[in-house]
């Protein structure tokens, strides 16, 4: 339970200027897409490997090359994208699942518009991205759409989460690692991470 925090300096310091009300639009897109190459590749670290016979120009050699079916990026719409986007420049063969989800203002309770997503779910490791875990209730909810469509071996992948998002999140799926470049102070009353870096969707789509 809680959660793997990314303490990499490039992730910490990409994540400041991230977080700093002067970064504009598109200063706050190119980093995201730079820090989720990072992100991936921490959230990858783990990932088996197989052998795989291969001819280099001077002899035949056994060599490693990732075991198993090709994962799943499984974006929580919008600001999800903003993350998958760098996990696809460094894991470009991936398959991708969409998870339309917007949190009612009022009630912050997550409010479902679209799910596409790969048919063999239960054979891949499906990593879910989205940039911000505050109540987690978008989250959960999307995990559970992706538990019923068979997803059986999945990571959460946030950039920022808030300490009551991981609580709630670790007892509604005890069975799906987090990993997070920040978990911040806490939530306010509006639902926000604080200190945070203010609305990711905004910030990236405006
Ligand atoms: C934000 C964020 C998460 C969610 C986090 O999305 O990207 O999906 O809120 O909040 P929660 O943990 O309390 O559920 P938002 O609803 O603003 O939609 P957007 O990504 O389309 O902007």
């Amino acid at each position: 339970s809680g959660a793997n925090v990314i303490s990499h300096p490039l992730v910490q310091h990409k994540l400041t200027i991230m977080r700093d009300k002067g970064t504009s639009t598109q200063g706050f897109r190119r980093l995201l897409r730079e820090i989720s190459t990072l992100l991936c590749y921490e959230v990858t670290r783990d990932l088996p490997l197989a052998h795989q016979t291969i001819e280099t120009p001077l002899e035949e050699m056994q060599a490693p090359t990732l075991a198993g079916k090709k994962l799943v990026f499984a974006s929580v719409l919008r600001a999800g994208n903003g993350l998958l986007e760098g996990m696809l420049d460094l894991v470009p063969s991936a398959r991708v699942a969409h998870v339309g989800l917007y949190r009612d203002p009022e009630t912050l309770m997550p409010v479902e518009y679209y799910f596409k997503a790969p048919e063999d779910l239960n054979e891949r490791l499906v990593i879910v991205v989205d940039p911000m875990l505050a109540t987690a209730n978008s989250a959960i909810a999307a995990i559970q759409k992706l538990k019923e469509r068979s997803a059986n071996n999945i990571r959460f992948l946030c950039l920022l989460a808030a300490p009551e998002g991981v609580a709630k999140f670790n007892e509604a799926h005890p069975d799906v690692p987090i990993y997070t470049a920040s978990i911040d102070r806490k939530l306010n009353e509006k639902g926000y991470i604080v200190p945070g870096l203010g609305d990711a969707g905004d910030r990236m789509y405006g």
